[in-house]
């Protein structure tokens, strides 16, 4: 999967995808993150990127052309599967639109910043409006990081058996049980019998009403979703 992050805040997207699961990701060739500064495509001084709005009001707007000349200059050569602007009022980012995601080939996404962009880019150049929660950040770097981060994992060889990604929460509209590891007994403070007991059925149906307790009490919302 190739994915292309298009932002004025470069240095912010260096690190995230430089350890763990989505460094081995890159390195084992699954995944390509590409992030490419907005100021490059811009044709005005000072390799301007936004403007003030009209009919007044505080606050910048991006504008549309560099975002154009971006955009247009990442689609040569190329089929995009979705275009992606990361905003506060797009569609609540969820796993299943993230099991959803991870199985395109190839995502532009679109960091805002300021007061956003100018509509005509939402209106011809953006496929779909990603939201990463009910509250505002200061630009779309971290949501778009965040987006990468949970569909990169989704690749298929990116997980080993191990980290699975079958069993995390939400795969199944469920939160996961609790875990342990050693020792069983620490501080006085013990380990469920049953993970002791090496019998799978039992372990596998304690997790599963875990799971689904867990799911009540914290999240119910999940168990009528669908
Ligand atoms: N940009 C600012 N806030 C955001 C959010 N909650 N989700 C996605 N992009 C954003």
């Amino acid at each position: 999967m190739r994915i292309d992050i298009i932002t004025v805040l470069p240095e912010l997207l260096v690190s995230p995808f430089e350890h763990s699961i989505l460094k081995r990701a890159r390195e084992k060739g699954l995944l390509e993150v590409n992030v490419v500064n907005l100021r490059d495509y811009s044709t005005f001084n000072h390799k301007q990127v936004d403007d003030y709005q009209f009919g007044g009001g505080a606050g910048m707007v991006m504008m549309v052309e560099p975002i154009f000349n971006c955009i247009q200059a990442l689609k040569k050569d190329r089929t995009v599967d979705e275009v992606i602007y990361l905003t506060p009022d797009g569609e609540r980012f969820n796993q299943k639109t993230a099991n959803q995601l991870s199985l395109k080939n190839d995502l532009i996404l679109l960091c805002g910043h300021y007061k956003g962009v100018d509509e005509r880019v939402r209106q011809h150049l953006i496929t779909r409006e990603i939201s990463i929660g009910d509250y505002v950040l200061s630009g779309g770097e971290l949501a778009a990081a965040v987006l990468v981060d949970a569909l990169g994992r989704l690749l298929p060889g990116v997980l080993n058996d191990e980290t699975s990604a079958l069993f995390d929460s939400f795969q199944d509209d469920l939160l996961a049980p609790p875990v342990y590891t050693r020792p069983a007994s620490f501080n006085g403070w013990e380990v469920p019998d049953v993970l002791l007991s090496g019998h799978a059925a039992k372990i596998e149906d304690w997790r599963h009403e875990q799971a689904l307790s867990k799911t009540l009490e914290r999240r119910p919302d999940l168990l009528h979703e669908n």
